[in-house]
């Protein structure tokens, strides 16, 4: 593969772009809601730091190793170190992986495409109370028509950067979108500290009370750190495998897990605050975010100017993080197949848009419909992949660089520090493996 980033700020941007997008906005508040707060947000840091970054490392380490998709590069590498050619089913299960979060992911993308239109277009004076915003939210969700347009305009726009190619598409995207998402946060987090309650958000969200601790909990935060740094699926093996020859990975990795979860708290504490300022529900489920938003922007100077451009930037940071998911796929299938680019753009947006419209009926006409049970389709897609799937891929991933391959020859291109290596080293052999190990057994005890 010859494709490879220009520089290493790019790398850190689009990295990033992968990394933060609505598993850090959308995604965080309503699980740090329905998950107990602080407790879930402190299980959380401590699986980003302790499983999360060295994953990460060894993704991406993969990933320049190999210098291919994920399926050939593991298999290159596995028969290198004389193990089994079977490491390939673990590209296999992460492209599985992607695929299901890409379809889900779209939807929810299409969400924010749809608040956007609806601000620029019909302002807030419709969405000034909380009731009024709520009813708004639920003739959204109950028009399967108007989810399918705003889906559609999603997936086909994010495959069309990814059908441009690396540079041309993926490198410019993130390079002017990230740095304005950092910038609306930030506002929205400072107004939503001026007029919110934000001792209670920062009560709620960084005091952890212990006694909330569950299995579900655990699982899901664990499951959730995977999630928004976008690891175990071979999304960042890929970004790896663009990584300029000399650019160290360990220090790059740490500026992108600092950013992400920086991204997740800032938000969360812009949400919550106005979540207790205006006594709405914590456990406000996937809705969270559209239900609660408007209501902030309704009240501001210039709000609906405001708010059409946070959903725009939301956008943005959501086609970043899903041209990730959709540049692996379409990467296996041109070496696969020997279609060109644009072809097997073509492809992996119709598989994941077909997938993605059973997800969006789940909010409408097959709200009745369950999965093993008790899931809807879109709970059971998200839960599935996020609790899951990218546990176990980032568990292989762990044990094949841990385990498999040998020790890097080069150790100043993962880590130039020595002390830091040897403790990636052991994080990556011991403490990631048995933490995610644990984890699962925990969620079936
Ligand atoms: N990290 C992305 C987010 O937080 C989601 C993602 C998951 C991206 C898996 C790529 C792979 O929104």
């Amino acid at each position: 593969m010859k494709a490879r980033w220009s520089s290493r700020l790019s790398f850190i941007m689009a990295t990033t772009g992968a990394a933060v997008g609505l598993g850090n906005i959308w995604k965080f508040p309503y699980m740090a809601g329905e998950n107990g707060g602080g407790v879930f947000v402190f299980l959380y840091l401590c699986f980003v730091v302790l499983i999360g970054v060295p994953t990460l490392i060894a993704e991406i380490l993969i990933g320049r190793l190999g210098r291919d998709n994920s399926v050939k590069s593991l298999r290159k590498l596995a028969k290198s170190a004389g193990a089994s050619p079977k490491w390939e089913y673990l590209g296999w299960w992460g492209a599985l992986g992607l695929v299901l979060v890409l379809s889900f992911y779209s939807v929810i993308g299409g969400f924010s495409i749809g608040y956007l239109v609806e601000m620029a277009l019909h302002g807030l004076k419709h969405l000034q109370s909380v009731k009024s915003v709520e009813l708004f939210f639920q003739q959204f969700l109950a028009d399967p028509y108007n989810l399918l347009k705003w889906h559609t305009l999603f997936m086909f726009s994010t495959l069309g950067v990814v059908a441009l190619g690396v540079r041309s598409g993926l490198e410019r995207a993130s390079n002017i979108l990230m740095p304005g998402l950092f910038l609306v946060l930030f506002i929205l987090m400072v107004y939503s500290v001026i007029v919110g309650n934000f001792a209670m958000a920062f009560d709620f969200l960084l005091k952890p009370r212990l006694e909330l601790v569950t299995p579900m909990v655990v699982i899901n935060a664990l499951g959730h750190a995977f999630f928004t740094l976008a690891i175990g699926a071979g999304a960042m093996l890929v970004y790896g495998a663009y990584l300029p020859q000399k650019t160290p990975i360990g220090s790059s990795v740490c500026i992108i897990a600092a950013l992400d979860v920086l991204v997740a708290i800032f938000s969360g504490l812009a949400i919550f605050s106005i979540v207790f300022a205006y006594q709405l529900p914590i456990a406000g489920g996937p809705g969270l975010m559209f239900k609660v938003l408007p209501v902030a922007f309704s009240h501001m100077p210039a709000g609906q100017w405001f708010g059409a451009l946070f959903f725009l930037l939301l956008l943005f940071a959501a086609w970043t993080s899903s041209i990730s998911m959709a540049e692996p796929l379409v990467v296996l299938l041109t070496d696969r197949s020997k279609m060109n680019r644009t072809f097997a753009a073509l492809i992996v947006g119709l598989s994941c848009w077909l997938l993605g419209v059973c997800a969006l009926l789940s909010f409408n006409v097959w709200s009745e419909v369950r999965l093993f049970g008790c899931y809807n389709i879109f709970t059971a897609m998200a839960d599935l992949t996020t609790n899951i799937i990218l546990p176990s891929g980032g568990l292989l991933f762990v044990l094949f660089v841990g385990w498999v391959l040998p020790e890097p020859k080069d150790r100043s291109l993962v880590i130039r520090n020595v002390v830091w290596f040897q403790l990636w080293r052991f994080l990556v052999r011991f403490i990631a493996p048995a933490g995610i190990l644990v984890c699962f057994i925990c969620n079936l005890v």
